[in-house]
């Protein structure tokens, strides 16, 4: 069975693409086949994270509209990640798909899955709600992961979008705390994560912290190294996608874990 996770908040800038690449390059690492879908259709960026952006991409719209097969429109790193770009926004068809994902780009979706065969179906939504619940309503059963950064209002977001997401055809809904900021919870100048995770009905898929490595990464469009503490908190949570149970800071290094709950 292909698992499917729309990864989504009410709020913009909490981190969903970060979340969205991060676990889908995880995924990846452990031998699993992932296809990243950009539905980003008001600012993609997936493929500026990635350093892609200057090649000839094809996008859901070209599957949409028959412009491309699947095929075409999907790029492969050769390593099982698989991914399909969002209409860019100076196209004249973005202005129909913004805030709602009309039947020919569910049906593109669905070719691009179908054809691909992935293990792990990973959607990257703009902020708000109309594309994730469209998601949902179109591939019941998907796991909602929700994104909060360490900010309360991106807390809020992140439980409108698991609240609703469950209302509309979601199996489960999760929670990534990311850009966690360990020292500031130390000095109680920012919310512990007792606080954060006590703010969500979603059960914990894990933590990620804030890394200066991965933004600047993010900037220049290379991945994260390997070894950077975001990249290990991504790998704890591709394993529990994997129904791994790993601790919540396996191997990620530079969280000061005394007194930060
Ligand atoms: N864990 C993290 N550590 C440091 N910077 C991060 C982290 N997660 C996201 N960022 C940065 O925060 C900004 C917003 O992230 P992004 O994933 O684009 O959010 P969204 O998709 O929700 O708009 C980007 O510059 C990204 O590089
Ligand atoms: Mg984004």
């Amino acid at each position: 069975m292909i698992k499917k996770i729309i990864v989504a908040s009410s709020k913009g800038g909490v981190g969903k693409t970060t979340v969205a690449l991060g676990i889908a390059s995880a995924l990846t690492m452990r031998g699993k086949r992932a296809l990243l879908c950009d539905l980003d259709f008001e600012n993609r960026s997936l493929d500026l994270f990635m350093g892609i952006e200057n090649l000839p991409l094809h996008n859901l719209a070209d599957v949409a509209y028959d412009r491309a097969t699947p095929e075409k429109a999907v790029l492969r790193n050769g390593k099982g990640l698989s991914f399909v770009p969002a209409p860019t926004g100076h196209e004249n068809e973005t202005d129909a798909l913004k805030g709602y994902l009309p039947a020919s780009i569910i049906y593109a979706l669905k070719a691009v899955i179908d054809y691909e065969e992935p293990d792990f179906v990973i959607f990257d939504t703009s902020a708000g709600l109309c594309v994730p619940v469209l998601l949902a309503k179109n591939f019941v059963g998907s796991l909602a992961v929700t994104v909060a950064s360490h900010q309360p209002a991106s807390c809020r977001g992140a439980e409108r979008a698991a609240s609703v997401l469950l209302e509309n055809g979601a199996r489960d809904a999760s929670l990534v705390i990311t850009q966690f900021d360990s020292f500031a919870s130390l000095r109680d100048a920012r919310s512990g994560l007792l606080q954060i995770i006590d703010s969500s009905s979603a059960k914990l898929l894990g933590v990620v912290p804030f890394d200066k490595e991965l933004m600047i990464s993010h900037e220049r469009g290379v991945m994260a190294p390997a070894d950077s503490p975001s990249s290990a908190a991504f790998k704890n949570i591709a394993a529990r996608l994997c129904s791994e149970n790993v601790k919540l800071f396996s191997g990620v290094r530079g969280i000061k874990k005394k007194n930060i709950f």
